[in-house]
């Protein structure tokens, strides 16, 4: 599925990285390469000044070191011929002509003269320079530079062996950035995919029992609607679950893709769980359940109502849902610490614990056959998880089968709320 993308994303990681290498390896030649040769052109503009500018003929600088490598000079005449060199044998003859200086030389450039590397400054004899040195058209100050040539290739070579191993290893790197990148996007795809299609086999359910009714009736198309009220009351009955699914289905498809769902303001929670209690309490009795409530007055929250109308709802219908006739169920509400701790229990036929961790999942019932007649879809439990995790707080579940299940809703109430005065 994610195959083309992982390709583009390792060739895009690798060129990033190689390009990051690249330059930063460009960056290192290119300022060393300055360095050395502005290092040396100081020399060779140093001595330039200092031949100009001595009246003796002696060439080298008294505060020079007899150990460092030497500036060789060659004076040329203005017929373009070699008049003589310092020292003497500076060249080989064959060497000397290919040196002879051109008017649109640079001042200072480097030249190659049998495989051997040098920096020549060249200066045109003008003026005033003239008397020192009548016959001379320039004078050139050569310098070996072979040292630093033989560095530079050296960084060079390391440079680019560098850059390939850096390419190898950007490779790698990309690959495994990829994957690790593509990951949470692969899972969240899979759980998509795999709640569409519950989904689909949800639906598919009751829109076949609803065809069937209807088929239903038109096989006796004489008889009266009274006649026929069974068949059109379980197709009604069907109807009415198909809504509450797609309702459930949109809840979560819409809390997926983040949208705005939460719709705070403040209320007083304790007034809250005693409406829904009393509206739960006729159903109660009916089956024979006692609701008992621990409830703590007053306690303010800010958050969706209706939203957590609902998440109460589906945990109370749950508990009344899977407990027997003769059961209990208890309601406790408490401030606990900086939040609010809400209790549902009952005395219900408990939770598997294989199946405990699993019940907040979408479309997961637990024991099928048993549950299928108590109705539902498995998104309840989901939609609370949602509803909980998007006011910041959480909810867990713990069951012992047959004794009875307790879910615990921890919210934390904002400290920032606008205080009732
Ligand atoms: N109070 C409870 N007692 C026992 N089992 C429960 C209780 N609440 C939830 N369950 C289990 O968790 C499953 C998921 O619950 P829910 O998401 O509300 O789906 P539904 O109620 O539609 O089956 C239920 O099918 C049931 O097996
Ligand atoms: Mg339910």
């Amino acid at each position: 599925m994610f195959r083309k993308t992982k390709i583009q994303l390792v060739l895009l990681f690798t060129l990033v990285f190689f390009l990051i290498l690249s330059i930063l390896g460009i960056s290192l030649y290119l300022y060393m390469h300055k360095v050395s040769f502005n290092t040396i052109d100081d020399k060779l503009r140093h001595k330039e000044r200092f031949l100009l500018h001595n009246t003796n003929d002696e060439f080298t600088d008294e505060n020079e070191r007899e150990s460092e490598r030497k500036v060789s000079y060659l004076f040329w005449g203005k017929d373009g011929k070699i008049l003589f060199s310092d020292p003497k044998n500076a060249f080989f003859k064959n060497e000397i002509s290919s040196l002879t200086p051109k008017i649109k030389d640079k001042k200072i450039r480097t030249q190659t003269v049998n495989g051997h590397s040098y920096r020549i400054l060249t200066h045109p004899i003008q003026g005033h320079e003239l008397k020192s040195y009548p016959a001379a058209g320039y004078v050139q100050l050569v310098y070996n530079i072979d040292p630093e040539v033989s560095v530079l290739q050296k960084l060079l070579i390391l440079i680019g062996v560098g850059c390939a191993f850096g390419l190898l290893l950007s490779f790698f790197v990309g690959l495994f950035l990829a994957n690790r990148a593509l990951i949470p996007i692969e899972r969240s795809w899979e759980k998509q995919a795999q709640f569409v299609g519950d989904a689909s086999h949800e639906l598919r359910t009751p829109l076949a029992v609803i065809q069937t009714h209807i088929e239903l009736l038109f096989r006796h198309p004489a008889n009266t609607i009274e006649q026929e009220s069974t068949t059109i009351f379980k197709g009604l009955a069907e109807v009415k679950r198909l809504s509450r699914l797609v309702e459930d289905l949109l809840t979560l498809a819409r809390a997926d893709s983040n949208e705005q769902l939460i719709n705070p303001e403040l209320f007083l929670i304790d007034g809250l769980l005693r409406n829904i209690v009393e509206q739960f309490e006729p159903i109660a009795d009916i089956k024979g359940i006692k609701i008992e409530k621990d409830i703590e007055d007053n306690i303010l929250y800010f958050g969706d109502k209706a939203r957590i109308h609902q998440l109460v709802v589906i945990l109370l219908d749950n508990a009344l849902k899977y407990t027997k006739p003769n059961g209990q169920l208890l309601i406790t509400s408490k401030k606990d610490g900086s939040g609010l701790r809400i209790n549902i229990e009952d005395t219900g036929s408990g939770i598997p614990v294989k199946d405990l961790p699993f019940i907040f999942d979408r479309f997961y019932r637990s024991d099928k056959d048993r549950t299928k007649e108590t109705g539902g879809t498995g998104l309840g439990l989901s939609i609370a998880k949602w509803i909980a995790e998007a006011h910041g707080g959480q909810i867990s579940a713990e069951s012992r089968l047959n004794e009875g299940s307790r879910f615990t809703i921890k919210l934390p109430i904002k400290n920032h709320l606008p205080k009732l005065t």
